[in-house]
């Protein structure tokens, strides 16, 4: 059945212009983008958005971190879109990414990773419900 993730492309990854090359790992790999935007974070809209770690020693870092630039917030569709796209995009830490993943060719450390994706159905949904709205995504 077809799947629904959310995906950030992360101000590491904005500031040295590889928006259009994730853009095309993410279709070469199959999965169709339904929704894409470039925002500014704020420091509060970080910290809803990761809450799920607020107790962990790198939330404020993360936070600022989110916020320090523009990122591209999208929905990625397709066949069991999440487990793709995390197959896709690698281990957190580019240190032990897989080769061909996006965070082994572009993630400069664990922090500034490059990207983001959905672990499981659940925050999929929480995430995309974060930014876009239902008319917002065209599948
Ligand atoms: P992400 O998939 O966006 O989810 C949480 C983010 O926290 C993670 O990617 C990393 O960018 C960041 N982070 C920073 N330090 C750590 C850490 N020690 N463990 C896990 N995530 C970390």
């Amino acid at each position: 059945t077809t799947e629904r993730t959310f995906s950030i492309v992360k101000p590491d990854a904005v500031e040295r212009n590889l928006i259009g090359k994730i853009f095309a790992m993410i279709e070469d790999s199959g999965l169709r983008i339904a929704a894409t935007k470039k925002i500014h974070m704020t420091k509060a809209q970080a910290e809803g958005f990761y809450a799920v770690h607020k107790d962990r020693p790198f939330f404020n870092d993360l936070t600022d971190y989110m916020c320090s630039g523009p990122c591209v917030v999208s929905v990625l569709e397709g066949e069991n879109a999440i487990s793709r796209y995390r197959e896709l995009m690698g281990a957190t830490n580019p240190e032990n990414a897989a080769e061909g993943t996006i965070r082994k060719r572009f993630a400069k450390n664990i922090e500034a990773n490059s990207v983001h994706g959905s672990d499981a159905p659940e925050t999929a949904a929480t995430e995309i419900a974060y930014f876009f709205n239902q008319l917002e995504i065209v599948g």
